[in-house]
């Protein structure tokens, strides 16, 4: 006999994040939605001075990366619990909730974590379909719900469509749900919304079942630093600490996630970057002839399906995905979401948006 894995750890289908083939030293990486400007030049200030004491254990929790993101964003610092990224965040809560074959439901074209994470805690992945244009449906959700429903996940804006439902209808996604099922707000995206989407916040104060995820990967540009943070009604906060390695988060991220939260205008540029994008790539593709979906977030879908093709007898998706690779423009196939039709791009910087417009150009000639 040879060691085994438990049988849902056996039966996964993982979903693993293909981020390209790194052809060259510096491809045009936009298949993994981080932030298109870098980092803030005072995370750049606080690596150079770096951590003093490389041979100590660090604190499990760093009071003063609470404070400052309490700070940046209103908040009650003791209902934060950091954590090595927020995929370790929604990995805990399936842990310390589910079990056998409860019921975790998240959206047809919902972050495929959601259900992996069920899948291994022992729970239940349950699909809620979407509605119209690849948004999420609140009626859908409510009626997914069961005896047996535990969790709910909510990415808003959703990756991989970039679209957002707005505040009444999470509202009213939170009211259709019974107290005993708890609502994750994953606000990885949040930042890119001008107003930053407080409301998820006042929700985890005024209820004992809403929790907010939130990233440093994305805006902050601290995506290989590993940083996540999650707000939390005080049991469900306590009960993830505990369960929580007790170092999942190092030093240098605690330190360097201070600086990022900090620096507001590097996170203004940010935004009026991305803000100019959202309007100005769909536009310029559709002159080209391309049909790309409105976004709320910091990439795109686009639509290389027949009937979008129809009227410009356009490439296909996985022909576009390899034209682009072969000039080392890394964009995301979306087969592992059923998306087979459309790749997912982040927003990049203007010389490489322009480059990418140039390839897009040179695609339409090359059919
Ligand atoms: C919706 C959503 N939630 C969570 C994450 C995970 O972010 P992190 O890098 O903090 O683990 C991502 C990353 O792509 C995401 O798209």
């Amino acid at each position: 006999m040879k060691p085994f894995p438990k049988k849902a750890v056996a039966q996964l289908v993982s979903y693993r994040p293909a981020l390209g083939k790194v052809a060259d030293t510096k491809p045009i990486r936009l298949s993994a939605n981080e932030g298109a400007l870098g980092w803030s030049p005072l995370v750049e200030d606080a690596l150079r001075k770096g951590p003093v004491q490389l041979n100590h254990y660090n604190l499990p929790q760093s009071a003063d990366l609470h404070e400052a993101i309490a700070e940046r964003y209103d908040l009650d610092a003791k209902r934060i619990l950091t954590a090595n990224g927020s995929d370790e965040l929604i990995g805990l809560i399936c842990l310390a909730y589910l079990e056998d074959d409860d019921e975790a439901i998240h959206t047809q074209y919902g972050f495929l974590v959601f259900p992996q994470a069920t899948i291994i805690a022992g729970g239940k992945p349950v699909v809620a379909d979407d509605g119209a244009n690849l948004t999420v449906s609140v009626d859908n959700i409510l009626a997914a719900v069961s005896a047996r429903t535990k969790i709910v996940f909510l990415a808003n804006p959703n990756n991989p469509t970039g679209t957002l439902i707005d505040e009444a209808e999470v509202r009213r996604l939170h009211a259709g749900l019974p107290s005993s099922v708890i609502l994750v707000l994953d606000w990885a995206y949040a930042e890119y919304v001008r107003d930053g989407m407080s409301y998820g916040a006042r929700m985890v104060e005024a209820h004992d079942n809403v929790v907010m995820f939130r990233t440093f990967s994305k805006m902050h540009g601290l995506a290989a630093q590993r940083l996540g943070w999650g707000y939390f009604p005080d049991e469900i906060r306590d009960v993830l600490a505990s369960i929580r390695p007790p170092f999942s988060i190092n030093s240098i991220a605690s330190t360097l996630g201070i600086a990022a939260v900090q620096d507001v205008d590097f996170q203004e540029q940010s935004i009026s970057h991305n803000e100019k994008w959202q309007k100005a790539f769909p536009a310029r593709m559709a002159e080209l002839g391309y049909r790309v979906l409105p976004t709320w977030a910091n990439f795109f879908l686009i639509d290389f399906s027949a009937s979008s093709n129809a009227s410009h007898n356009g490439p296909d998706a996985k022909t576009a995905l390899q034209f682009m690779a072969e000039r080392h423009i890394l964009l995301r196939e979306m087969t592992p979401y059923r998306l087979d039709d459309y790749l997912r791009m982040s927003i990049g910087t203007d010389d490489e948006m322009e480059q990418v417009l140039a390839a897009f150009a040179a695609l339409k000639g090359a059919k």
